[in-house]
This record gives C-alpha cells, sequence and structure tokens, in this order.
C-alpha cells in the first residue's frame, strides 16, 4: 500500500514596511485555525524599492498569496495580471492570489467596512445619508461598496476639495456620489466615516459638531488602544461611534474567503483582537 502523501502547508503572507505590529498574522492563523486549513501565514517586510522582488521570491518559494499594506497598495495594483472589479475601481490591491494564469489582485477593504457596518454594528446603509472624509486611497477603495448598499447619498469631503471633486466625478455612473467642501456640509448625517490620516496625527479634520447627531455612526477606519479624537468628538455631539478593528477583521475574512473558499467566523477573532487591545 502507498502512503498517502502528506501535504505540505500552503503559504501565505502579509507584505508592507513597516510590517512588525500588523495583527494580519494572528488573524489568519486564527481562521486557518477555526476552518482546519493547512496553511502558515507570515510578516514579510519589503524594502521600500522591493516590492515586486519580495512578491517573486515569495511565489518562487511555493507562495499561494499575500495582503498588501501600506504603502505597497499601488504597486500592487500594477504588478496584478488579473484585477477585480472592486481592485479596478479602487486603484490599489490589498490581496494577491498566485495563480496558474497569473497574479490575481482584489481589493477586500471596501467589503470589510461595508460587512462591520451592516452586519457587525447592524446599521443599514441603503437609504442613508453618508459622508465619507477623506479622498486618499482609502477613501478611494471604499466608494464602490458604500454606493452598491444603494444610500440616499455619498458625500465626499476632503481637506484639498479638487481631490474631492475628482473621485465624485470618476465614480458619478455608479450611484448618487457628490463632493462638497468642509464648509458647504450642513444637516445630520446617518453615518459619517473617516477615511483621512488625520487620525494618524492625533487631529481633527474641519468638521462641524451639528453634521452628528443621536441617530449617527461615526465610523473611524483607524483603531488603537484609545478612541481617536475623531471619535471623541462624535461621541460628545451624540454620535454612536466605532473604530476600525472590525473592517481590519472583515477584510481579512474576505481575502481568506478568495485563497481558500471558505468564510471565517470574525466575531470570536474580532473579540479576542478587543480583549488584546484593553477596548
Ligand atoms: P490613505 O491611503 O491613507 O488614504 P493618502 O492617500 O495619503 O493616504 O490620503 C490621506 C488623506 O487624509 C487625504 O484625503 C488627506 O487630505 P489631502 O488630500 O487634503 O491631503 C487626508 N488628511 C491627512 N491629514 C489630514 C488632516 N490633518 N485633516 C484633514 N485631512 C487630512
Amino acid at each position: 500500500m502507498t502512503p498517502s502523501p502528506i501535504r505540505a502547508a500552503e503559504r501565505y503572507a502579509v507584505i508592507g514596511h513597516p510590517i512588525a505590529h500588523s495583527k494580519s498574522p494572528d488573524i489568519h492563523v486564527a481562521f486557518a485555525r477555526q476552518t482546519q486549513q493547512e496553511l502558515t501565514y507570515e510578516p514579510l517586510l519589503a524594502p521600500l524599492d522591493g516590492f515586486e522582488a519580495t512578491v517573486r521570491a515569495l511565489m518562487a518559494q511555493g507562495g499561494r498569496g499575500a495582503n498588501v499594506t501600506v504603502p505597497f497598495k499601488i504597486e500592487a495594483f500594477s504588478l496584478a495580471t488579473i484585477l477585480s472589479e472592486r481592485a479596478r475601481a479602487s486603484g490599489a490591491v490589498n490581496t494577491l492570489r498566485f495563480d496558474a494564469a497569473g497574479i490575481f489582485g482584489d481589493n477586500t477593504d471596501g467589503a470589510g467596512l461595508v460587512t462591520d457596518i451592516v452586519v457587525n454594528a447592524g446599521v443599514a446603509v441603503q437609504g442613508k445619508r453618508v459622508l465619507l472624509l477623506g479622498a486618499g486611497g482609502a477613501a478611494r477603495g471604499v466608494i464602490l461598496p458604500l454606493l452598491a448598499e444603494q444610500p440616499a447619498q455619498l458625500v465626499i469631503a476632503n481637506r484639498s476639495s479638487d481631490k474631492a471633486v475628482t473621485l465624485a466625478g470618476q465614480f458619478a455612473s455608479q450611484g448618487p456620489i457628490v463632493a462638497q467642501t468642509f464648509d458647504a456640509l450642513d444637516g445630520q448625517f446617518d453615518l459619517v466615516i473617516n477615511a483621512t490620516a488625520a487620525s494618524l496625527a492625533d487631529a481633527l479634520p474641519p468638521i462641524a459638531g451639528s453634521l452628528f447627531g443621536p441617530h449617527t455612526l461615526a465610523y473611524d477606519m483607524m483603531y488603537g488602544a484609545q478612541p481617536t479624537i475623531f471619535l471623541h468628538f462624535a461621541a460628545r455631539h451624540g454620535a454612536t461611534v466605532r473604530d476600525g478593528l472590525g473592517m481590519l477583521v472583515e477584510q481579512a475574512a474576505e481575502s481568506f474567503l478568495l485563497w481558500r473558499g471558505v468564510r471565517p467566523d470574525t466575531a470570536s477573532v474580532l473579540a479576542d483582537l478587543r480583549s488584546a487591545l484593553g477596548t
């Protein structure tokens, strides 16, 4: 009788610079354990000028896919030979899958955000008035999945207002998206999403407290042991607040599904991360 072959664990990684503090390895190892998938997942620090070489080395060593984080999401977009529609729309790739046909690039960030808001927080986007703050890569990546939820209106505001105008123009055929300057924003919003990098610098985008009310969910894509200054401000003006930890876990689940064909249960993984953060 021939012994059945021992299958080597399939290899995945997250590539970024810096990478040491990434939570993705913990998340994917937890997903693999939960779904009984044989895989390894490691952090890979790529030199700033060495993203492509790092990807090619991983592929040469039998890697099956990778997550891509700051600052390589645009390079990953260029490297991919086949793109999902949502990756093409966002101009950035956070998930690579190495297939016989080539390098498939996807962007799961927007789906992660929407799942965290709609499923985990239980807040529907359909028919709502939504404000998206920022017009960089983070904002661009979530516009298509947000519009797919059919909000009544998606307003995009950015410090450099021309960038917001350009983005709104690019997505105008996909749904009711308009650009406004910070000064022109008025009335309350049902959902306000902070996709600016302001929280990283402990800064607040120039928004009025009157945008928030008791029916507002204020969402910051950032997360940390303490609520961001944006979430503090929104809570002070009556909003319910939520940080981006759930988005992180949900975008990972969407990548895992793309690679393995199984959707892991995210609730327990998110709860473990929250308790490790102490929030
Ligand atoms: P990311 O990929 O995280 O979106 P990015 O492409 O550099 O990074 O974009 C950063 C976003 O945060 C931009 O919308 C930026 O506004 P500008 O286009 O006007 O630069 C926004 N941003 C950064 N710091 C900010 C601050 N202190 N207040 C308001 N917006 C800020």
